[in-house]
Formats: C-alpha cells, structure tokens, sequence
C-alpha cells in the first residue's frame, strides 16, 4: 500500500489570548494510506481541526510538510487540494436554497457546469440518500440532513481522499449511524481515501483502519485499534457457552498449552434453580429436571487470531461450543494508559 497523504513534523504555533504562544499542532508525523479510514481521536481542543486546517491549505504551518499524491500542500497547493475533498467541522450552506440549489452552486466554485454538474449532483444526491428532498430549503432539513448536504458538497469533485471534520457532533443517533455508513461506503463503493476525525472512541472503533490518537498537538499513539489496545498490554477475553456439556480440565489445560496468547482458561456452570429453591426446573424441556448453563472463558492476546485454534481443539474434544463472544478492550482504555486521562467531554 502506498500513501495517499505524507505528513513530516507539522507544527502551528498560536497566542493565546494572554498573549502567550503555544503549539496547537506539535510535530505531527502521519502517513495516511490509500482507501484506508484514518482516524485521528483527540479530546476537545487537541488539536485535530488545526491539523485539517494544515493539510488541506487553509493554514499556514509554522513548520513542516504536507503532500497529497505527492503534491506540496505548501508548493503546489493546485495540484494538491484537485485530489481533495474536505468536509468542515462546521455546516457551511445556504439555508434558503434547496438542496440541489446548494451542490449546483458548489459544484460551480468546483469548475462543473452543464451537463457534467447535473449528472454530478444527480450522482451525489443519490449518495447521501436526498433525492427525494432535494427540491426542500436546507432551512428545513434536520441537522443530520443537513449535515449529509455538507458530505455531498465534499464529494461533487469526485475527490480521492477525503477529510472530515467530527461530521457527527450534535446530530442524532439515528442520522449518525448513517453518516457512519456513508463514511464506509465511500471506502467500500468509491475505493475513497478518509481522513476522519472525532472526539467519540465508539464511532472511530466502529470505522476505522488505522488510529492516531492526538493529545495536546502530539500523536502519542498510531496503529490499527487492535495493535493500539494490544500495545498496552490487555487481554481480550472470550466467552463460549457450552450448555450442560461436560468440560474436562484437560481441555483447559490444553488451550493453555497449545494455543498462543492464552494466558487463562477458566470454565463455570451456572445451575438455574426451580422457584422452591432445590428442585431445579428446566424451562426448555419439562422431561429434563436442569438447566445449566456451562461457560468457558478465556484471556488471550489477540483474541480473535487465537479463536480457529480454540475452536478446533474443543471440536476434537467433542465439545459443541454453542455461542462465541469476543470483548475486546476500547480505546478508551488506551487513552487512559497514555495520558492518565479519560477521553470524554
Ligand atoms: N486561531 C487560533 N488562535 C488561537 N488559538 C487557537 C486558534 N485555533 C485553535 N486554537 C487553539 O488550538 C488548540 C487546538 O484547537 P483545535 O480546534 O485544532 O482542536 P480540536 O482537536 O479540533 O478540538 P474540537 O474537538 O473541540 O474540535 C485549542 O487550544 C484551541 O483553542
Ligand atoms: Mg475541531
């Protein structure tokens, strides 16, 4: 894979009102892939936006380098931003214009017109699922309408990467599973580029190929979540539900012994007891008297890798495992290990 975007040693330096200069941006070494999500996850005020800002030539950095298909943002600022397409933090339209009426003028700052324009904004309208609204006054669309305007603006070009700007801060969840779908099919349908970024570890676990976590202008960590959550050391922990089969202990032992990253296995039955409190009642089958409910859990590394194996040697076993869960540390624990802070507002 090669990449799309080449950030070196970005740094911007504010005031503050006091007068007192500091750096928003600090340093900022990124390589963004081709159709990969990136996602940079930062808390309030950690500097994503100025980033942005930087690498799509809305800023001046006050030193280092950014290129779009090996263009400098800096240098060639043309060439660079015609691969782009950048969707801001804050909603940018004409509220007494319909929907159509807002890409048209767009698509024109863009160099689209006629023929091309139409089939364009056709296109686009059709993408963020508003044809059938496109004749409304974006003053009475809701904010996640609005909001999925602002994306098609974004798109009109037809750009290869695309930035975008927290797009879920104060929409609803309903509207912002469906930006989450878009920023998905983008990736998936139009083989896009994103470059995405939010304060909310959900979303950003939820759609992205790769990480930066940006804290006080710094990247303190990159990498896929599964190598971010790994690299602070926390074991998954999957759960088999076995029913009332019996587990033997050399069973256990043997995922221990055989399959890497385990580090424990543990099995527990819980019995589920009739309303007289001994005489158990099982509320599947009146010919049986017992319900239990037997449960493997096991601590890995890289839960998911070590799972074909579990599942083989318990297979071999005679086991029937019934039911497989895999829970997975968050982000929010590896921004936690990092800064001895939490991530939320
Ligand atoms: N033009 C400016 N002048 C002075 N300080 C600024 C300016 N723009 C941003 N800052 C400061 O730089 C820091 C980073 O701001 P930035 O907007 O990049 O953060 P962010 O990560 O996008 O936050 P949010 O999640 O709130 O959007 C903040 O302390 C902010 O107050
Ligand atoms: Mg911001």
């Amino acid at each position: 894979m090669d990449a799309i975007v080449e950030v070196r040693d970005l740094a911007k330096q504010f005031k503050r009102q006091n007068g007192e200069a500091f750096f928003a941006v600090d340093g900022v070494d990124l390589d963004i892939m081709r159709g990969e999500i990136f996602s940079l996850l930062g808390p309030n005020g950690a500097g994503k936006t100025t980033t942005i800002a930087m690498i799509s030539g809305l800023l001046n950095p006050t030193r280092g380098s950014a290129t779009i298909g090996g263009h400098s943002i800096i240098d060639d600022p043309i060439a660079a931003k015609k691969l782009l397409g950048v969707i801001p933090q804050e909603i940018a339209l004409y509220p007494t214009l319909t929907a159509r009426q807002n890409l048209e003028f767009f698509g024109r700052m863009y160099d689209l017109d006629g023929a091309e324009l139409r089939t364009r904004v056709d296109e686009v309208l059709e993408f963020i699922d508003l044809t059938d609204r496109q004749h409304d006054k974006v003053e009475t669309f809701s904010g996640g309408m609005k909001r999925r305007v602002n994306i098609g603006v974004g798109l009109l070009h037809n750009p290869q990467l695309l930035y975008m700007d927290e797009p879920t801060v104060g929409i609803d969840p309903q509207n912002r599973r469906r930006i989450l779908d878009t920023v998905v099919r983008l990736r998936d349908e139009k083989q896009m580029t994103v470059l995405y970024t939010s304060h909310l570890m959900e979303e950003v676990q939820q759609i992205s190929d790769r990480v930066g976590i940006i804290d006080h202008g710094k990247i303190i960590a990159l990498g896929t979540v599964g190598d971010l959550i790994h690299k602070i050391g926390e074991e998954d922990r999957l759960v088999f539900k076995v029913g009332d089969q019996a587990v033997p202990e050399a069973l256990l032992e043997r995922f221990k012994a055989e399959v890497e990253g385990v580090s424990s296995a543990t099995y527990e039955k819980l019995e589920i007891k009739g309303e007289n409190g001994d005489a158990p009642v099982d509320i599947r089958s009146t010919s049986s008297l017992q319900i239990a409910d037997g449960t493997i859990t096991v601590m890995a590394q890289r839960g998911r890798k070590a799972l074909p194996d579990l599942l083989q040697i318990a297979n071999q076993a005679g086991l029937d495992v019934l039911s497989v869960e895999v829970r997975e540390p968050d982000l929010e624990a590896v921004f936690l290990s990092m800064t001895g802070r939490a991530l939320r507002d």
